[in-house]
């Protein structure tokens, strides 16, 4: 398995990954776009051609939001999605970010225990922010030292 940078060449299967994964996918149109993005970081998992899964974020000056994160079905429970946020995190300290910002469904348990086990707190909590369906987003942040 091995982690590296979105190139244009994975955008079609990091865009089939999200339609798979969530009710109001990004196309593949808008994931390609933030190849060009200077305050994008996305990260791929890639086992050989097969996408594992990938994480999606954009900073301003220090503070990062983190937009993507979903691993292949048959690649889940292997540790791809912590190895992801870890790549992810180690990217942004490089880059003078100091913090980690993200949103989660209130429902998405293998998320939550993900994101627990990281470090992340939670921070707050939107009402109502997700459709299809209708659900609770909390928010979570995770800062450090650089
Ligand atoms: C959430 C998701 C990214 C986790 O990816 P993953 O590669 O399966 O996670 P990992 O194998 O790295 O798991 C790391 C830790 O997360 C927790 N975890 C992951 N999946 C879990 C599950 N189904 N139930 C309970 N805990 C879980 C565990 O604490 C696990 O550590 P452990 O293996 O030592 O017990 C994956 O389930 C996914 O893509 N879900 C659909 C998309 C999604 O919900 N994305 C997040 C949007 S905010």
């Amino acid at each position: 398995m091995e982690i590296r940078k979105m190139t244009a060449a994975e955008v079609p299967q990091v865009a089939e990954l999200e339609k798979l994964c969530f009710s109001l996918p990004w196309s593949e149109k808008s994931v390609a776009g933030e190849l060009d993005n200077p305050l994008s970081v996305w990260l791929v998992a890639m086992e050989g051609e097969s996408l594992a899964g990938y994480v999606g974020s954009q900073t301003v000056i220090d503070e990062t939001d983190m937009m993507n994160l979903a691993v292949a079905p048959r690649f889940r429970r292997q540790g791809v999605g912590e190895a992801l946020v870890n790549a992810l995190e180690a990217s942004l300290k490089d880059l003078g970010s100091r913090c980690l910002t993200l949103e989660v469904r209130d429902s998405n348990a293998a998320a939550r225990a993900l994101y627990a086990k990281l470090g992340f707190e939670e921070i707050g909590r939107r009402r109502g922010y997700y459709r299809d369906p209708r659900e609770d987003a909390l928010i979570l942040r995770k800062e450090w030292e650089i």
